[in-house]
C-alpha cells in the first residue's frame, strides 16, 4: 500500500464510481449517495486502486460531508484520516467555514480528527434539509462538526 500522503482526490464522473460506491455504503449499513444531489469523489493510490469514498452537499458557508468510507480490507491504516485531510481541503477550497456530519459508527474516529459532537438542532437550515438529515434516525446518528 502507498503512503496516504499519496491519495489523489477525484471527482467521481460515471456510473459505474457511484455504482462502485454504493456497493461500499451497502456493505458498511451505510445511506447510499444520490450523484444528482451530492458531489462524489474517490481517493485513488498512485497504481489508480481506490482507497476509499466522499460525499460533500451543500454550499460555503456549511458544507455536509457523508458516503464516507475507507475500502474494507484497507482501514485502521491512517487512510481515514488522510482522506479526511484531502476532503477538508476541498471543502476549503469552496470557501466553507463549517462542515457537518451524521454517523452511527464513526464518531469517535472523527472527535480523534477535530470534530465535536452537537445536537441535531443546532445545525444550520441547509443542513438539516439535506436528503441525509431527512432520512438518517436522530435517535441513532450522533452529529458533528467542525469548524474550519
Ligand atoms: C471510519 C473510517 C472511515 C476510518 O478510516 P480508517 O482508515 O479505518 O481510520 P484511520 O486508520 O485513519 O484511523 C484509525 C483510528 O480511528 C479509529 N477508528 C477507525 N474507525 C473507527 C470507527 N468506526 N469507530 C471508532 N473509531 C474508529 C481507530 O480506532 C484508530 O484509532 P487509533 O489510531 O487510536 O488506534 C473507516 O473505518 C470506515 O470506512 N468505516 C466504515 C464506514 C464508516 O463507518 N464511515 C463513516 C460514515 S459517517
Amino acid at each position: 500500500m502507498s503512503a496516504p500522503r499519496d491519495l489523489e482526490l477525484v471527482p467521481i464522473g460515471d456510473a459505474s464510481d457511484v455504482a462502485a460506491l454504493n456497493a461500499a455504503l451497502r456493505a458498511a449499513g451505510l445511506p447510499e449517495a444520490n450523484a444528482d444531489r451530492v458531489d462524489l469523489f474517490k481517493f485513488v493510490h498512485p497504481s489508480r486502486e481506490v482507497a476509499g469514498y466522499a460525499g460533500l452537499e451543500g454550499e460555503a458557508p456549511d458544507i455536509l460531508l457523508r458516503s464516507f468510507i475507507v475500502r474494507d480490507g484497507e482501514r485502521g491504516a491512517g487512510l481515514g484520516a488522510a482522506m479526511l485531510a484531502s476532503v477538508l481541503a476541498e471543502v476549503r477550497s469552496r470557501s466553507a467555514t463549517r462542515v457537518w456530519l451524521l454517523t452511527t459508527t464513526a464518531a469517535a474516529f472523527f472527535s480523534k480528527n477535530g470534530f465535536q459532537k452537537i445536537e441535531r438542532a443546532a445545525a444550520p437550515a441547509t443542513i438539516s434539509k439535506t436528503e441525509e438529515f431527512a432520512s438518517v434516525c436522530p435517535s441513532t446518528a450522533i452529529c458533528m462538526w467542525k469548524d474550519l
